[in-house]
């Protein structure tokens, strides 16, 4: 803990740096963890998770819901943001205060100024999901980076090349944590392993993963 100017504690942040523009924010989430599951609860009251079809017709091991003005979806036609949840016709859900400020205090303290994000991916993993190694890039825009929080269960993050055949690093993750990457690690492969069983006292059996990203 350090004491800053006002007098309060405030926790250290720790910084673990895992290549040029990636680094992860241990538990930089964990005081708003009640207000982002609660939020998690709201935005998926009116945009359900749901498994999507990958464009080879299987379904995702991951539920997803999506929030902002843009949300990412994948189908039998293939991966693509859109403004319209497709289960209802209706635009996503309006990206929750608590997100917005979450993933722009992230960006800054990894070193990204200025991030708006105008998508935000909700996974929910129960144990058995897991999400292959694959780049983020039906975005518009990669000068803006990735800011993927996780709560609940632990999961193993694998952080990976340019190339896909390229091996990955594995990073557990646990609750509050955050990845951030851009710049020169924008387009990295990474995803997680498979989830074990648990139960953790916020969240139950599963992990929640968001992921934000400036989509247009
Ligand atoms: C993703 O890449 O969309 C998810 C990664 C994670 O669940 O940590
Ligand atoms: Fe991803």
């Amino acid at each position: 803990m350090t004491q800053d100017l006002f007098g309060e504690l405030s926790p250290e942040l720790i910084r673990e740096h895992l290549m040029e523009g990636a680094v992860v924010l241990r538990q930089f989430a964990l005081a708003d963890a009640e207000w982002l599951l609660n939020d998690i609860q709201r935005v998926t009251t009116q945009a359900p998770f749901r498994h999507m079809k990958t464009p080879g017709g299987h379904a995702m091991s991951a539920a997803m819901s999506c929030c902002g003005d843009q949300g990412w979806v994948t189908d039998t036609r293939g991966y693509r943001y859109q403004s319209e949840d497709p289960t209802s016709g209706q635009p996503w859900p309006a990206m929750p205060e608590s997100f917005r400020n979450l993933a722009g205090k992230a960006a800054v303290a990894a070193g990204f100024e200025g991030f708006e994000p105008d998508a935000c991916l909700i996974n929910r993993y129960e144990p058995g999901a897991k999400m292959g190694l694959h780049q983020d890039k039906d975005e518009q825009d990669f000068s803006q980076p990735i800011v993927s929080v996780s709560l609940g269960l632990p999961q193993v993050f694998q952080f990976g090349g340019l190339k896909r055949n390229e091996r990955p690093v594995r990073v557990p993750l646990a609750h509050g944590d955050v990845v951030v990457w851009g710049g020169p690690a924008r387009l990295r492969y990474h995803g997680v392993l498979t989830l074990k069983a648990g139960d953790h006292p916020l969240t139950g059996v599963c992990r929640y993963n968001l992921t934000f990203r400036k989509a247009r």
